[in-house]
């Protein structure tokens, strides 16, 4: 890859981007792929795959325990993961990162511990009408539990928060959970200004930050949140391992999530001492190949500078935003916001009144992957009031052709269905 190793702007080199990643070299259905699904996972590029493939053949043992040489070099790759992931979102102490299976995994976490701590009857959860299954199951299985009420606030007509009515809103909160940046519509949100406000309060915040980690620069200190929650599948690491980020004080605060393993100090027949951060929060053998896997994954993005992939995204959005608007008109509504600025390489699709399962299968046929349905976002979907959509998401390694390429598609789509008998 030759785009720049520093953190500055420099252009990222699309064409030697996309070289790094094995799988777009690949067709589908006889066409070149055209992947523009990385909002549901990214695709990974060599570099990660050849320090997962090194692990497995040279130093694989397990972590924290044994004294033997490879044993010390596979707890020590796992640490430098840790080490390199902190450093990546901006957090004061290597301690606090805590490594989950996926964000989904280190969203419940805060629920059972802090939220099973800390909430009680009439306590409120304030989420936002973006968020995905993972950010608002765990907070209505809390509800059912033990009363906890979920607010929620409202979007405007292009698909941002609604915080005209913040301060009634934040009334008896004792944490607001939020999302970055929308899965579905791209829609960045004022996270230091929701931290803020709910400190103001006297609540929490956390940050599911799934959709934005992997796209622009992540500073957890600048945000001021207490958690941030995201997973390393769609940053070009692999998937089973996510991320909880938390305050060390909160951390020590909490109750260990799961018990055995690595969150054990000592045990006696009578009870148990949990381990120190992070590893308290770490039961049984962690997915070590998937931590170094992660490290590497930091390490790729990193070489190319997150200032790089915003900007490179931006333009791409932008290039996107107006192609589609071109060449489809009135055929096709793309929702969400529409300032680049405000959002990121997200278009979710209403394409003439074509199904979206049937688009995405014709689309197919031209080796377009797209994700079609309710991006685990029903109550989003009820507000859109649509049941699912089209969604093209962008990453490091699309271009303009890519963007070309699913433009022809649909309108090829088109024709097929306007072709086929009512
Ligand atoms: C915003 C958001 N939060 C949480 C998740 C859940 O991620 P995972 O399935 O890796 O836990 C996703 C995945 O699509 C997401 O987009």
């Amino acid at each position: 890859m030759s785009a720049s190793s520093s953190q500055t702007t420099t252009p990222l080199d699309a064409a030697a981007v996309k070289a790094d990643f094995p799988l777009l070299q690949r067709e589908v259905n006889g066409s070149p792929i055209v992947y523009l699904d990385s909002g549901a996972t990214s695709q990974k590029p060599r570099q990660v795959l050849k320090v997962i493939d090194a692990y497995y053949h040279e130093i694989n043992a397990n972590v924290h325990r044994g004294a033997y040489h490879i044993a010390e070099l596979a707890t020590s790759a796992m640490e430098q993961a840790r080490a390199k992931v902190q450093r990546f979102i901006a957090a004061p102490s290597s301690s606090e990162i805590i490594f989950t299976k996926n964000a989904t995994e280190a969203i419940n976490l805060v629920a059972h511990s802090w939220g099973r701590a800390n909430l009680s009857e009439g306590d409120v959860v304030l989420i936002t009408g973006l968020e995905h299954h993972a950010n608002i199951v765990p907070w209505h299985q809390l509800a059912a539990e033990r009363g906890v009420e979920v607010r929620w606030i409202p979007l405007t007509d292009d698909g941002r928060l609604d915080l005209h009515d913040l301060d009634s809103l934040l009334e008896g909160v004792r944490l607001v959970a939020l999302s970055s940046a929308s899965k579905v519509l791209g829609t960045l949100t004022p996270v230091r200004e929701l931290a803020d406000a709910a400190h103001a309060v006297g609540a929490l915040c956390l940050v599911d930050a799934s959709q934005s980690v992997p796209h622009l620069p992540t500073n957890v200190t600048e945000w001021d949140c207490d958690f941030v929650a995201f997973t390393g599948h769609k940053m070009c690491g692999p998937t089973g391992i996510g991320v909880l980020w938390g305050r060390s004080e909160l951390l020590e605060a909490m109750p260990p999530f799961m018990g055995g393993g690595e969150m054990i100090l000592d045990v006696t027949m009578e009870g148990f001492t949990p381990n120190e951060l992070p590893w308290k929060f770490e039961a049984g053998t962690p997915p070590i190949a998937q931590i170094i896997g992660l490290g590497a994954a930091v390490d790729y993005l990193d070489s190319i500078g997150m200032d790089s992939v915003r900007a490179h995204e931006m333009a791409l959005t932008d290039y996107a935003l107006r192609t589609l608007a071109d060449r489809h008109g009135d055929d096709l509504l793309v929702h969400g916001p529409s300032a680049v600025a405000d959002r990121g390489g997200v278009l979710s699709m209403c394409y003439r009144d074509i199904h979206p399962h049937d688009l995405s299968q014709v689309l197919d046929q031209r080796g377009v992957c797209v994700r079609a349905g309710h991006h685990c976002a029903k109550p989003l979907m009820r507000l859109l009031g649509v049941g699912a959509t089209t969604r093209a998401s962008l990453y490091v390694y699309n271009d303009e052709s890519d963007i070309d390429a699913l433009s022809e598609a649909l309108t090829e789509a088109g024709d097929f269905f306007a072709h086929q008998p009512a």
